[in-house]
């Protein structure tokens, strides 16, 4: 499995890949919503670096036939120096770790641009997002005044296992630079 950026090109894959997944994925993914990704989702997800937003694919497969099998954007708040999350898997792939290597991947990502925490929001009968953030250490609470949400949390300053927390110290140098 391999992660990048989304790029331009990408939108037709990535619309395949959305009109693929299960409703109960969907609805998962986007919190509630049924059929359709948001058009401000897709907006987003295509203007990947703009504005502390990013958003990446995993794909399998040799690069000349790659299958996009997963998907996630993470946004920077440099004040709060938190990254949140939103991630989801194509269901043929459910179960076989892409989930949690996705998720190791976004904490590199985000302790590589300074955040101390990485968080996302799940409804609360996300059993497969609740376990898997449980199992890589995250607490479990509910965004500030929403009670339908939990809001799962690490502090990745602190977590011996993030895999690229060496890359932290990159942050300065590219505060630096501006
Ligand atoms: C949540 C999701 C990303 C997990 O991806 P995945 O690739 O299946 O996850 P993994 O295979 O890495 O599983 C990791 C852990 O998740 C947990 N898990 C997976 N399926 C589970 C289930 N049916 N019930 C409870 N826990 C489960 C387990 O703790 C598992 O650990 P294990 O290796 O000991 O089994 C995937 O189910 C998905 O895309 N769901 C739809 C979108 C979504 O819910 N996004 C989250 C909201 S932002």
């Amino acid at each position: 499995m391999t992660v990048r950026f989304v790029e331009p090109s990408d939108i037709e894959p990535l619309r395949r890949y959305f009109g693929g997944l299960s409703s109960q994925s969907h609805y998962n993914r986007f919190l509630g919503a049924t059929r359709g990704v948001p058009p401000s989702e897709f907006e987003r997800m295509l203007r990947t670096g703009e504005a502390h937003h990013f958003a990446v694919l995993a794909e399998f497969g040799a690069a000349d036939a790659r299958t996009i099998i997963g998907e996630a954007r993470y946004a920077l708040d440099p004040q709060a120096q938190a990254v949140e999350v939103g991630i989801s898997v194509a269901d043929d792939w459910h179960g076989h770790g892409v989930g949690s290597a996705l998720l190791a991947n976004l904490e590199c990502r985000a302790v590589a641009i300074g955040a101390a925490v990485i968080f996302g929001d799940a409804l609360p009968t996300n059993r497969e997002m609740l376990g898997l953030a449980r199992r890589r250490g995250y607490r479990l609470t509910h965004p500030p005044g929403d009670w339908k949400l939990v809001r799962f949390t690490r502090d990745i300053r602190i977590a011996q296992d993030v895999p690229c927390a060496r890359s932290s110290r990159a942050v300065p140098l590219l505060a630096a630079a501006g």
